[in-house]
């Protein structure tokens, strides 16, 4: 059987903020419990061993920390498990730090946690981060919770203290699903921690340790049948091919009919190997490889199943979401979403609301910022089986990863699928420039570059490219004269061209600025007008006049391609500041005086315009 789940056992997390003593109480309880938890370690570990696989699990815990890429970036998810045992009962108790931003420390610690100890500050008493923990803690599962009113000493033992913070307590979880049981303490004096306090004796109830080790527990998810996500194939040689991975929920027995999903085709148990051999039986949180006796190509991702009570597939859905990076969820953007063992693409389309935890209002919501809670609609790019998460946590539990950064970004939990209509699909009815712009991750716009002939208009262009590049924008150079060699090849210089010329670019910069880029135009662009109407075919603040303001007298001195000499000399016509006139920009957005900045400097103006551009977005 599976020691990690047995009545024996008990998985809690600690929620508390900064302060709130939540270290000094994991200590006690570890140090009070006297058993040295070594060798309970040791004796974990043994029973994971005994499970017989590599011991890539496929909880959501470790989705949430071991599968995901950050993991490689050297961030490592800042959660302790720490183990101890009185004579009645095995802890896991998950700490994860309090502070803000910690959001998804404390998610990776309560997702395979059965209990919350959430501490308050008895002078502080219930904060909005205490809600937020509380609310996180019951999305994510818990039912049970121990409110443990800490520092009760600091406020003299007051009964009236206590009591009016469980009543505020309990009035914000008659929201929630969460049974509370509040507990008056100090865990630096030793307080009903595992000792009764002498100080409080209006207080009947039970101690910390008490409560723990007595605790009982709803059946987890009782009544789901078989179910198990593939984590891998194993195939050592031709003739052995075998699904690993851990039971999920229901039990197994060789000869079962199963179904493959999502493809539907049934098969039936052959073997349930492990390490130890063969079994008879496995049952959930087993992890074990399983035979088929027909030859149906399974794969990382798919689910077995009952065949008579199989779950639902659908690739439509509706989820909670917590934001868990300070890049907010984007509706339209394009995650990859880890679900069980199987990685799809998701799109957030659209939000619906995220939940102000101080008032439960519904508020509306453009995008999720960092630890925000909402709802939205989940489009997957193919179907996938998958039980509500109040079912079960492994196949409704799911993180989505930004695609570039490969930062862990949100915690999600599935509630039902959609039944929208097959062919409708917010994807291909919605692709549109701000899908794109947020896939892309930035604002797109269009870098406007004008000026004379040799005021450094291409250089400048150049530079600002690679810096954006480098910081991960999306960009593209349009360059008079390069343009010139292709779509314009069949204009000149003369007035009626140049109006045509730009024309033609500040419509293939519409485009491009469409398709969610960033576009640099490099266009000597003489004429006030032409700007304008190119102005006029962009969105407000879209379009980013930048003026290369070089004197005549300069640029005709360096003359770097001979074009002045020449136009001078009258072997070139209607040259620029020669012969063809050049209208200054009246209120470009950035004006470069190129007679007093370095080209440096005229590169970094450019460049931070567009960094505060992006941080307002
Ligand atoms: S625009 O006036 O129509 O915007 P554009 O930027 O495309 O001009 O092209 C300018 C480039 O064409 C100059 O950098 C120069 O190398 C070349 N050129 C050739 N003839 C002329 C001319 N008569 N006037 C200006 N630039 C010219």
């Amino acid at each position: 059987m599976d020691a990690e789940s047995g009545p024996g056992l008990l998985r809690f997390i600690t929620c508390g903020s900064v302060d709130d003593g939540k270290s000094t109480l994991i200590g006690r309880l570890l140090y009070d419990s006297k058993l040295l938890f070594e060798d309970q370690l040791a004796a974990l570990s043994a029973a994971s061993k005994k499970s017989g696989t590599r011991g890539d699990d496929l909880d959501f815990a470790l989705l949430l920390d071991g599968l995901s890429a950050e993991r490689e970036q050297g961030i490592t998810i800042d959660v302790a498990y720490r183990f101890f045992a009185t004579n009645k009962r095995k802890f896991i108790v998950a700490d994860a730090p309090g502070h803000e931003q910690y959001t998804r420390n404390m998610v990776t610690g309560a997702s395979t946690a059965e209990l919350a100890v959430i501490l308050v500050d008895a002078r502080k008493g219930v904060l909005t981060q205490t809600r937020r923990h509380s609310y996180l803690v019951s999305l994510l599962g818990i039912r049970r919770i121990v409110l443990a009113v800490n520092k009760i000493d600091l406020v003299g033992y007051s009964q009236e203290r206590f009591e009016s913070l469980e009543r505020e307590y309990r009035q914000f979880a008659e929201h929630t699903a969460l049974r509370m049981t509040a507990i008056p303490m100090s865990a630096a004096e030793g307080d009903n921690v595992s000792e009764r306090s002498r100080h409080m004796p209006w207080y009947r109830g039970p101690t910390l340790l008490q409560y723990l080790e007595t605790v009982q527990l709803d059946a987890p998810a009782a009544g789901l049948p078989f179910r198990m996500p593939v984590q891998w194939v194993n195939r050592p040689h031709q003739d052995f091919r075998g699904y690993a991975g851990r039971i999920a929920s229901g039990e197994i027995r060789a000869g079962d009919r199963a179904v493959a999903l999502p493809s539907g085709r049934e098969c039936r148990i052959e073997r349930i190997v492990t390490w130890e051999g063969d079994l008879a039986s496995a049952a959930s949180g087993l992890c074990v490889t399983l035979t088929l006796t027909e030859d149906i190509d399974l794969s990382r991702g798919d689910v077995l199943a009952a065949a008579d009570a199989p779950p639902p597939s659908a690739d439509q859905f509706e989820a909670t979401l917590i934001a868990l990076h300070a890049n907010a969820i984007l509706p339209g953007r394009s995650y990859k979403m880890k679900i069980g063992s199987a990685t799809v693409s998701a799109i957030v389309a659209p939000l619906k609301y995220k939940i102000d935890i101080n008032s439960w209002q519904h508020l509306p919501a453009e995008r999720l910022e960092l630890n925000e809670i909402g709802v939205g609609e989940l489009e997957l790019d193919r179907p996938i089986a998958f039980e509500p998460y109040e079912r079960s946590r492994e196949l409704g539990g799911f993180i989505l990863i930004d695609r570039i950064t490969h930062d862990t970004v949100a915690a999600g939990m599935l509630h039902f699928a959609l039944r929208r209509s097959q062919n409708v699909h917010w994807q291909t009815l919605d692709v549109n420039k701000q899908a794109r712009a947020a896939q892309n991750g930035q604002r797109p716009g269009v870098i406007w570059l004008t000026g004379l002939s040799g005021a450094g208009k291409s250089t400048i262009a150049n530079l600002v490219e690679k810096q954006l590049h480098a910081a991960g924008r999306r960009t593209y150079v349009l360059d008079g004269d390069n343009i010139r060699h292709g779509l314009n090849k069949d204009l000149g210089f003369t007035e009626q061209d140049r109006v045509e010329n730009i024309r033609r670019v500040a419509e293939v910069s519409k485009l491009m600025v469409d398709a969610g880029l960033i576009v640099l135009v490099s266009f000597i662009s003489p004429f006030r007008a032409e700007r304008r109407a190119a102005r006029a075919l962009f969105g407000a603040g879209e379009f980013i006049e930048v003026f290369v303001d070089a004197t005549l007298a300069d640029v005709e001195r360096r003359d770097v391609k001979g074009l002045y000499r020449r136009a001078r000399s009258g072997q070139l016509k209607n040259f620029t500041g020669i012969d063809s006139p050049y209208e200054p920009p009246e209120q470009a957005e950035i004006h470069l005086d190129m007679s007093r900045l370095t080209l440096e400097q005229a590169v970094e103006r450019v460049v931070e315009f567009m960094r505060r551009r992006q941080a307002e977005a």
